[in-house]
């Protein structure tokens, strides 16, 4: 598993390198700040979980790689902008400095919109690929836009800022979840189906299991937060209790949201799994997926 994974992060380093902008022209600054934040590492998580589902439902063409890039653009984006003063005020990310820390804080924000609208550009590129089918790309692009937006991860942002200021029951808390965290691997993992031809049944299992993907590696950033260390994680522990954020783990307890998470992540294990008997297979994602229960970053 250890070395499949290097092989994997590396497939997608190389990807990145081969869409991320050049640092060059008047908007150097900018263009290099956003290169900063998606190459100060990460564990690459959206874009490996949306190869794997491509190749799930037999996806091989090249189509795919733009729109890996492009998910770890919008996802590095919502990281730069999350980490600033006027959001959760974090001065280290990926094991360095923020983005607002290194550029200065208008640099950033500039460089999380410059990232959100350059993954449109880069994903717009899989139609120069060979083969391109504009269906499925058109479909590709409407859920990157949906799941990225006030339905999708901006949506779980607003709540997720307005919830410091008041009381979050266990339903906002999972509004909060599912949208600032499951929709973009909700959108990574149906990106990769639609891309390979998956049918509507196939993506609306997809999207239900990533959504429990999706909640469950929310539980356990929230663990985190409580129990890793600065130096494993590459962030600062204790952002949430510092920001007076209700999490999993302030809602339930630490035993009890280890217990959810494991619970989720199964679930969609055992959801994935019975796609088997339709012949889509990949060992590969199903691993992945297992690992991040017990992930310590
Ligand atoms: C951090 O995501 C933000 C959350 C949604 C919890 P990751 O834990 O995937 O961050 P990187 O990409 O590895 O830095
Ligand atoms: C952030 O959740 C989710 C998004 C950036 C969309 P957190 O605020 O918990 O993420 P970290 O802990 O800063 O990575
Ligand atoms: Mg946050
Ligand atoms: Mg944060
Ligand atoms: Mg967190």
């Amino acid at each position: 598993m250890k070395n499949q994974m290097e092989s994997h992060i590396m497939e997608i380093e190389s990807v990145l390198a081969k869409y991320l902008p050049k640092e060059e022209g008047m908007a150097k600054t900018v263009i290099s700040a956003m290169n900063y934040s998606v190459n100060a590492g990460g564990k690459r998580l959206r874009p490996m979980l949306m190869l794997e589902t491509y190749r799930l439902f037999g996806g091989t063409g090249a189509a795919v790689e733009p729109f890996a890039a492009a998910i770890e653009m919008i996802h590095t984006y919502s990281l730069v902008h999350d980490d600033l003063p006027a959001m959760d005020n974090d001065e280290y990310r990926r094991g360095k400095k923020t983005t607002w820390m290194a550029y200065g804080e208008a640099m950033a924000v500039l460089a999380g919109d410059a990232l959100l609208n350059y993954a449109f550009e880069t994903a717009l590129k899989a139609f120069e690929c060979e083969e391109a089918d504009a269906k499925r790309i058109s479909h590709a692009l409407s859920i990157l836009a949906e799941k990225a937006g006030i339905y999708g991860m901006i949506g779980g942002q607003t709540a997720d800022i307005e919830a410091e200021a008041g009381e979050v029951d266990l339903p906002r808390l999972l509004y909060i979840h599912e949208h600032k965290t499951a929709a973009l691997i909700q959108a990574s993992m149906m990106i990769g189906a639609a891309l390979a031809g998956a049918d509507n049944e196939a993506l609306s299992s997809i999207e239900k299991a990533a959504y429990e993907i999706g909640v469950a590696f929310q539980i356990q950033d929230d663990i985190l937060d409580v129990t890793s260390t600065f130096e494993k994680l590459g962030k600062p522990i204790g952002s949430d209790a510092k920001n007076n954020k209700t999490t999993y783990v302030t809602l339930k307890g630490l035993e009890e949201a280890s217990r959810e998470q494991k619970d989720m992540s199964n679930h969609a294990v055992n959801l994935l799994k019975s796609l088997n008997n339709r012949g889509y297979k990949n060992d590969f994602l199903i691993d992945l997926i297992e690992s991040l229960i017990t992930r310590l970053k």
